[in-house]
């Protein structure tokens, strides 16, 4: 069976968050169990360059925002066969895929991702040389209107969901955009895309795919609430008998200590001598004093709202001064002004504090496998990918209670005995005293060998792995394929 996965980025070819890699990894883990899975997603120019093969499968004249040329061919390192979407707009994004250099929004983000999509849905009407998928798996805002667009065209035979990876961001345009994008004015109204005054993809999609998903258990039942909606909580509860919940997996052989090439020293569960090599190397990279006793407290994600940076900003300082020895890491980029406050942070605490503003991926890896502890705290979190590549490493999680990190972390609670299958710390709310009483829990059984090992141990050893997530994604695509494909499932 053939299924389309649309997405705006993808590794190894381009990737701002946790959505590049779960796609690759699943398309992946889908080729694995017999599905005929291929990545489809913008040309932007890192992609067209780091793609392997790639063809013409046809042009398309008639895209909002002018033509495209739709390239074929397949992902470096693997088999997985992508799909790029070749246009002049898109050929502008040299940098990040969605906002300038000032982390300003692009203004034609609603034509080049409703490029997309209708080039997706010119792909399953049979107007270019790729064969027509049985499914269509559309992932975030970026690919929202497929479903819609695949109805309006009339075109029937493949089925869609809709993943969403992120409520928060719902790609809501101005109304005046829908005349390029093809979209009637009988769709404008508030039973269908007008949200708020705009024209909203991912409300298309929750509207019209066949079936909906997250990415954990307890997001899909938070996003459901008035606190977690985003304003979409009605219109899901309203879908809630199409909404599944499938959680991400790890790319176990990209995040593995004992056999990273991104790392100086390989360890595993019954040989745990290298992480110490590992956390002298995290060290002397971030240029701090190699001390094997100094508890290292990292922080490794986008520098947002949303990641609770301005919390570890007003926490870190305090957790600074009642524990000497302690060091803390942080490698992210983000939002300009928390970045400048964690940078005046090394001013205020030399020697204990060192920051890396920048997305890299060697330092990631450096960080996850050489810090004792990982401070993932989030107001709200789909998956989150971070903590689990930190457990990996035995690297304990410190991780705000919401998401899937309620379903991936097992809390040793915040006083007495830590119970036998313990892997991370979670913490309720949203001050910093919040996050101080985590980090103090933390730092006090760092100092209780027994407990400190037996939460690595089951951090490392809690099981990720892919396959059960794209078996039940296989479940789903199953039920919403056309009847002719369902012997192929
Ligand atoms: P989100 O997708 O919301 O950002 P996730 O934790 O699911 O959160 O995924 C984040 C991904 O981005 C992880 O693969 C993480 O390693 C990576 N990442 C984030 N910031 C950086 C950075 N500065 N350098 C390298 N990798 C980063
Ligand atoms: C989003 C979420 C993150 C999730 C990732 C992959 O970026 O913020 O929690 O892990 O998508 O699904």
């Amino acid at each position: 069976a053939r299924v389309l996965l649309v997405t705006s980025e993808a590794v190894p070819l381009v990737k701002t968050g946790g959505l590049a890699d779960v796609i690759t990894a699943l398309a992946q883990a889908l080729r694995q169990q017999g599905i005929d899975a291929a990545v489809m997603m913008p040309g932007y120019p890192a992609a067209i360059e780091r793609a392997c093969n790639l063809k013409p499968a046809g042009t398309l004249q008639q895209l909002p925002g002018g033509p495209g040329i739709v390239l074929h061919g397949t992902m470096p390192g693997s088999d997985v066969p992508v799909v790029l979407l070749k246009t002049e707009r898109f050929d502008r994004r040299t940098a990040n895929p969605y906002v300038d250099e000032d982390g300003r929004e692009y203004d034609d983000n609603a034509l080049c991702f409703g490029s997309l999509a209708h080039a997706a849905v010119s792909i399953c009407a049979g107007e270019t040389d790729l064969p027509i998928p049985h499914v269509v798996h559309a992932n975030d805002w970026h690919a929202g209107l497929i479903p819609a667009l695949l109805r309006l065209k009339g075109v029937s035979g493949v089925g869609t969901l809709l993943t969403i990876h992120n409520l928060a961001f719902q790609g809501n345009f101005a109304m005046s955009a829908a005349a390029e994008l093809c979209i009637p004015d009988a769709m404008l109204t508030p039973d269908q895309f007008e949200f708020w005054g705009k024209m909203s993809f991912l409300k298309a999609g929750i509207l019209h795919a066949d079936r909906i998903s997250t990415v954990s258990r307890s997001y899909a039942n938070e996003i459901l609430t008035p606190r977690f909606g985003h304003g979409f909580d009605g219109l899901l509860n309203a879908r809630k008998d199409v909404l599944v919940a499938i959680p991400n997996g790890v790319d176990t052989s990209a995040w593995d200590p004992a056999r990273d090439p991104l790392t100086v020293r390989h360890f595993s569960l019954n040989d745990m001598r290298g992480k110490s090599g590992c956390k002298r190397e995290l060290q002397q990279m971030f240029g701090l004093p190699i001390d094997p006793f100094a508890p290292v407290l990292a922080i490794g994600s986008r520098i947002t709202h949303q990641k609770m940076a301005d919390v570890a900003i007003d926490a870190l300082p305090g957790v600074l001064e009642r524990f000497p020895r302690a060091q803390v890491v942080v490698l992210g980029c983000g939002d300009h002004a928390y970045e400048q406050a964690f940078l005046d942070m090394v001013e205020r605490f030399p020697g204990r504090v060192s920051v890396h503003i920048g997305y890299d991926e060697r330092r990631a890896h450096a960080l996850h496998a050489g810090a004792d502890m990982l401070l993932h705290g989030t107001r709200f979190e789909p998956f989150g990918l971070t903590p689990l590549y930190s457990m990996r490493y035995g690297t304990i999680p410190i991780a705000s209670r919401v998401g899937g990190m309620i379903d991936s972390i097992v809390d040793a609670g915040l006083e007495g005995a830590v119970p036998e299958d313990a892997s991370g710390i979670l913490f309720d709310g949203e001050e910093a005293q919040d996050m101080m009483a985590a980090i103090s829990r933390a730092f006090e059984l760092y100092a209780r060998p027994n407990e400190w090992h037996l939460m690595q141990r089951n951090a490392m050893s809690a099981d990720f792995a892919w396959s059960g997530p794209a078996e039940q994604y296989i479940g789903v695509y199953r039920e919403i394929a056309p009847a002719e494909a369902q012997p192929l499932f």
